[in-house]
């Protein structure tokens, strides 16, 4: 008997053949395990991946694989495994760095796009912003509309696409200038060249990553007469709520940045405005939205007689708010029962909106004891490190201020309607309302995901960390 995909969402997946950029990154890991989980009868994942110097891209696959995030997958359905297909390319390239092979191979099978690969960060110059987050968002809808059986291309936006508009709504907005003329020309001047247009072309966008991100969105909104498409806005993404397991992550982005780097004395202020409040959302509720959403715009019937036709927009934004100041609060107050190993200080960190108070105490909290310590240490024969990672911590500090020195709200209206479409059947394993989630305890879950999984600490040793703590 078959099972109507619109009443049953692993049924919709069922003999779909996925495309997925970006599935090396945090998001893109999730994904595949939650799709091949949930959703068991999937066809295939094509994966695009570019190889990495000692490692091509089968290797690359195999070490995901054997992350602590697939043991369940690993247990209960090791099979699953065979139906990921690491495609080699480099979205970097114009065309995606594909072979030609590979490319008809995708053209033929390919049902639903998944675009998630990005460069994640503020500072990349501007040539590489546009060549990967927007020459291969364009790139994809060209492959897209070749593709014979395509039912849904979903692309990972942010929440942060239109810092301009204080209220963002589930549509695309205006750009801040035109995509094509962008590609033409980043594609002609050379980077020195560009380096000085930056500012200027940035407009309000505050960093070449949000600049990007918001000009990827109108290329989407351009190809979605050619086939069905949505963009989903994830604010930030933190470890997983639940599934498969509380509290997996594998970056420093966002709210436990600062509780490691506050945790282990290392950043003892920071330049935030304590009173805004931040969003952020966990990896597994992105991953289950961006599920539905495909599920959803796959079923719809799309007349590619219609010109005017737009891609569905989904904001995925937290549904708890807490500001820097009660975050920090808490999380410093869970770094008591759940402290890091090592902590060159007592944690505690300073939040501070005033910039001339932030470069004094920048110094004095920071660089002064960096350059101490790293003296004794070259004085011991070993490497001096800290002036570096101060250096660095500088600079992400700086970069995500913008983020806690402003705030938006977001429409969520689709997020619900999407929600109560999901069947009841599948309500519980699909379902991306978090709205249950209580932040104390999704708080420790982080604190022990961040210890075991970033800093591969030992929780065993916890009894031991805690008595030197209180010392
Ligand atoms: N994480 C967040 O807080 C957040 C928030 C809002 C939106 N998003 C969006 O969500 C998406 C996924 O983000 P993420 O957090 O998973 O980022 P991530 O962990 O940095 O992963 C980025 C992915 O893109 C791939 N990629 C980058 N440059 C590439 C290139 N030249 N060729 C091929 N692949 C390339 C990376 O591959 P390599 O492993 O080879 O580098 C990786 O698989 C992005 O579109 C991002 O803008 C993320």
């Amino acid at each position: 008997m078959t099972i109507d995909p619109t009443k049953s969402i692993p049924a919709f997946y069922a003999g779909q053949s996925i495309l997925l950029t970006g599935p090396t990154g945090f998001l893109g890991k999730v994904f595949i395990e939650k799709i091949l989980r949930s959703c068991p009868d999937v066809r295939e994942i094509f994966l695009l991946m570019r190889p990495k110097t000692g490692s091509n891209v089968n290797k690359r696959l195999e070490k995901i694989l054997n992350l602590p995030l697939f043991e369940k997958l690993r247990e209960e359905q090791p099979s699953q495994f065979e139906k990921l297909i690491p495609i080699s390319g480099n979205v970097s390239e114009k065309g995606l760095g594909l072979s030609v092979e590979d490319k008809q191979m995708l053209i033929e099978r390919v049902t639903i796009i998944i675009h998630a690969a990005a460069s994640v960060r503020f500072n990349n110059s501007l040539k590489y912003a546009v060549f990967v987050n927007i020459r291969a968002t364009r790139d994809i809808c060209i492959l897209a509309q070749s593709m014979k059986n395509l039912i849904a291309l979903v692309y990972v936006s942010t929440a942060f696409a239109h810092v301009n508009e204080p209220i963002i709504d589930e549509k695309v907005y205006p750009p801040i200038t035109n995509w094509q003329k962008i590609i033409e020309v980043v594609e002609t001047l050379d980077e020195h060249t560009l380096n000085i247009f930056t500012a200027k072309c940035l407009d309000y966008a505050p960093n070449t990553y949000i600049f990007s991100k918001n000009l990827a969105e109108k290329i989407i909104q351009d190809y979605s007469s050619s086939f069905p498409c949505a963009i989903v806005r994830p604010s930030i993404v933190t470890s997983t709520l639940q599934e498969p397991f509380p509290g997996w992550l594998d970056n420093v982005y966002g709210p436990i940045g600062l509780f490691i780097g506050g945790g282990k004395g290392i950043l003892r202020v920071a330049c935030l405005n304590k009173n805004v409040n931040e969003d952020a959302v966990p990896v597994d509720i992105v991953i289950k939205a961006i599920i539905i959403v495909t599920w959803k715009i796959g079923l719809t019937t799309y007349n590619h007689s219609i010109t005017d036709s737009t891609p569905l927009v989904v904001n995925c934004t937290g549904q708890k708010y807490i500001s820097y100041q009660n975050c920090i609060k808490m999380l410093f107050n869970i770094g008591q029962d759940v402290p890091f190993e090592g902590a060159l200080w007592t944690p505690h960190t300073i939040l501070t909106d005033n910039l001339i108070l932030f470069y004094i105490l920048t110094m004095l909290l920071h660089i002064l004891p960096a350059i101490l310590i790293d003296l004794i240490l070259k004085f011991a024969g070993r490497r001096p490190m800290l002036v570096q990672l101060q250096r660095r911590i500088y600079v992400a500090n700086r970069a995500v201020s913008y983020f806690s020195f402003h705030e938006w709200k977001y429409n969520n209206a689709n997020r619900s309607i999407l929600i109560s479409l999901i069947p009841c059947d599948n309500f519980d394993t699909f379902s991306f309302d978090c709205s249950y989630l209580d932040i104390r305890t999704y708080g420790i879950n982080c604190a022990i995901g961040a210890k075991k999984f970033l800093l591969h600490e030992d929780m065993n040793r916890l009894d031991a960390v805690k008595a030197h703590h209180k010392r």
